[in-house]
């Protein structure tokens, strides 16, 4: 196989056919532009542009992108096209044959239902919506997946707590954990009872933390919010006292290289910290964060640390089974992951 042996530069072909897992995958960030075209159409829903080539400008993040706060008002442009019921099901769906296409076997997909509720269709609705369009994708494509329901930064401690409670109703069915996300020039302290109570009914805890704001909000995901994992960690690069604690507990980091480059939290390639994690013996994971906004699949992100920091195959592998460690499985499913990761292309 071209690129396939231990020591030389992987190829797409390569990297592609390795079996991966994407462990930071929002759902809302995923979705088709020809799918926004077509629903936004069907749903009466303006779009700036009719077709996907015009679309692609609006919906992907802009060359100007300087800050996590740039990005995130990328969603904006599409944010009421997702609430026409039926679309979030859709864009599950599709996220799991698109996976597959990517060589991707399992997937956590994490949305936050209240970003796409409205008057006339409750959170509860979108949760099912997701949740069925993830099963039908996963029958279709054999991607197995866990859905991570997000607590939003903006949101009120009432709103982020019926989003827990949300979660647990669905514990068991589908939902795998819940996630903080947004704005990190917000606190999270304010949510720590609700995700107290996430992890009290079972449910694991993953933050973004490190992302926009420093290592005090990883700091804080750790000891105020319970996480289990961290999305992005950057800024830990810049503490050597929480690095060796990340370390020493062994806390797995969601890395998304492209979207940190994008958002900015981390200036060039050169210096993003993914690989002085790496050696210094975290438990990093490459994960693709938002692939349609950020225009990545998750073998690209592979391919891209690959080439950057000299990975083989070898240890590209090794990436996709540290993802399969830090997921959000019971024993026998982690164990039944590592054998489909493991196995020889
Ligand atoms: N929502 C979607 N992408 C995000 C990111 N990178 N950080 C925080 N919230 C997000
Ligand atoms: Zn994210």
């Amino acid at each position: 196989m071209s690129g396939g042996g231990a020591g030389l530069p992987p190829d797409l072909a390569a990297v592609r056919a390795l079996p991966k897992v994407d462990l930071h995958c929002h759902l809302d960030g995923a979705v088709r532009p020809a799918t926004l075209l077509e629903t936004a159409r069907a749903g009466g829903v303006p779009l700036p542009a009719d077709t996907v080539d015009a679309l692609l400008p609006h919906v992907r993040v802009s060359p100007a992108c300087r800050s996590l706060d740039d990005f995130l008002a990328t969603f904006e442009t599409f944010y009421p096209v997702l609430s026409v019921p039926g679309v979030m099901g859709r864009a599950a769906r599709e996220l799991l044959l698109d996976a597959a296409d990517d060589g991707v076997v399992h997937v956590e997909a994490r949305f936050c239902p209240d970003l796409q509720a409205t008057p006339q269709r409750p959170a509860e609705d979108v949760v099912l919506e997701v949740l069925e369009g993830l099963a039908r994708g996963s029958a279709e494509s054999g991607v197995s997946y866990g859905a991570i329901v997000c607590a939003y930064r903006p949101f009120t401690v009432e709103a982020n707590e019926r989003m827990v409670d949300l979660a647990l109703a669905f514990a068991g069915k589908g939902v795998v954990g819940v996630d903080l996300a947004g704005p990190e020039s917000l606190p999270g302290a304010p949510f720590a009872r609700a995700l107290e109570r996430a992890r009290e009914g079972g449910l694991p805890v993953t933050i973004h933390a490190g992302e926009a704001a420093g290592p005090e909000s990883v700091r804080e995901a750790l000891d105020v919010l319970g996480a289990r994992r961290i999305g992005h960690g950057c800024a830990i690069a810049r503490d050597e006292a929480l690095l060796a604690r990340v370390r020493d507990e062994a806390v797995p980091l969601e890395c998304c290289v492209t979207s940190n480059l994008q958002t900015q939290a981390v200036a060039s390639l050169d210096v993003h910290p993914f690989d002085a994690f790496r050696r210094a013996g975290l438990a990093v994971t490459l994960n693709t964060d938002d692939p349609a906004v950020s225009g990545v699949t998750l073998s690209d992100e592979y391919l891209l640390a690959a080439r950057t920091w000299g990975l083989s195959l070898d240890d590209l592998r090794a990436l996709a089974l540290a993802a399969v460690d830090a997921a959000f499985l019971d024993d026998a499913a982690r164990a039944a992951l590592r054998r489909r990761v493991g196995a020889p292309s």
